[in-house]
């Protein structure tokens, strides 16, 4: 029997029903509790505007809403549905280890791509972090790319149905013939299966630092018959020479790594991509196209969510990054999913 139904674990009954009522409480919380509290702080900044006050600053926007009961419940829930989530499919995963695990360690016959992993690569201490609150961050748990498979689509309650998330940023790829794109911090595949997708002719290369995670793609890609070139790499100083990529893509990578590290990586894409080559940073909303109350909200998940650099990620200019390590033809846009784009080429 096969280990994966598109790209995850076919959970046992009782462990389903309780991850589709966490699922389906996350998005019923999001949909009532959160946007009641979001209009709330909306009309007061709309009042303020029409009084022709400054906007609203972040305390006062934490004095409007954290005495608020809605506040209370919609962080508990948040807090308490995640670490279910995690708790509850590691349990299940666990359960299931020796099969799966089997599976993420047999090699594959005839490869059609390739997997390289590098038991040196030193980590950077930035990533030694229990990312969402995830034991073992990325890297630690053997058991992780199985548990993330099924935890980013719950996780994202509805909005990573399918991969929603990761498609909307690799469907911004501008069309075209390309010999070679990367995709960096290329996780258990959701982002970059959805290039090789859109432009199969192309060989697609997609590194990251944990290696549980890449065995996990490597393995997805090839039981789909899909040819991946996946290796085990810091995006900060990756191995590829110079001039080498048409097209280097991230999707979220860029909230998950300081500013000294998104400096680097910028960088770093500039090097390996050719003249005339495209970048594109796909993330979370700038803070400065968010209105108050998602502004407080995002910084929650700094202090509470297992995401120390989101704040940093959110306050970051990447035009000015991009332009100061000498990418020129610089442009923002939304995704279709509600990410936030930053692309820009190698002049
Ligand atoms: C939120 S996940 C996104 C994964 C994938 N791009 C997706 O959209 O499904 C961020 C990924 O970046 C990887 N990562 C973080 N820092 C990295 C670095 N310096 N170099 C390479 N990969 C990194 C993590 O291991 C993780 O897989």
């Amino acid at each position: 029997m096969a280990v994966l139904t598109d790209g995850e674990v076919q959970l046992d009954q009782p462990d389903r029903a309780t991850i589709e009522f966490i699922k389906n409480l996350k998005a019923y919380t999001i949909a009532t509790i959160a946007t009641r509290v979001a209009a709330r702080v909306q009309a007061v900044a709309e009042q303020r505007q029409a009084a022709g006050q400054p906007p609203l600053m972040t305390e006062e926007v934490a004095a409007l809403v954290e005495p608020t009961f809605e506040w209370k419940v919609d962080r508990f829930i948040s807090r308490q549905t995640q670490e279910m989530m995690w708790n509850r499919l590691f349990e299940a995963m666990t359960r299931k280890a020796p099969e799966l695990l089997a599976w993420l360690e047999e090699p594959v016959p005839q490869p059609r791509g390739t997997l390289t992993l590098d038991p040196t690569l030193e980590i950077p201490a930035y990533f030694e972090v229990d990312y969402h609150i995830q034991p073992g961050g990325m890297h630690k748990e053997p058991l992780i790319p199985f548990v993330l498979a099924t935890g980013q689509v719950v996780y994202h309650a509805g909005r990573n149905d399918r991969w929603t998330l990761k498609r909307s940023v690799a469907e911004l790829i501008p069309e075209g013939r390309y010999e070679r794109i990367l995709d960096l911090g290329c996780g258990i595949g959701q982002s970059i299966l959805p290039i090789k997708e859109r432009f199969p002719e192309a060989e697609v290369y997609g590194i990251d630092l944990a290696a549980p995670l890449l065995k996990f793609a490597h393995k997805l890609a090839e039981s789909e018959g899909v040819a991946l070139h996946l290796s085990q790499q810091n995006a900060e100083r990756t191995n590829f020479p110079d001039n080498f990529f048409d097209v280097v893509s991230s999707c979220i990578l860029f909230h998950e790594i300081p500013d000294e590290a998104a400096r680097n990586v910028i960088a770093e894409a500039y090097r390996i991509l050719k003249p005339g080559g495209y970048f594109q940073i796909g993330d979370t909303m700038p803070y400065r196209y968010l209105d108050p109350y998602r502004r407080y909200s995002s910084d929650w998940q700094t202090e509470h969510n297992g995401e120390p650099y989101w704040r940093q990620a959110g306050l970051r200019d990447y035009p000015a990054l991009l332009q100061a390590a000498g990418f020129r033809d610089i442009r923002e846009q939304p995704t279709r999913a509600g990410l936030w784009l930053t692309s820009a080429r190698k002049p």
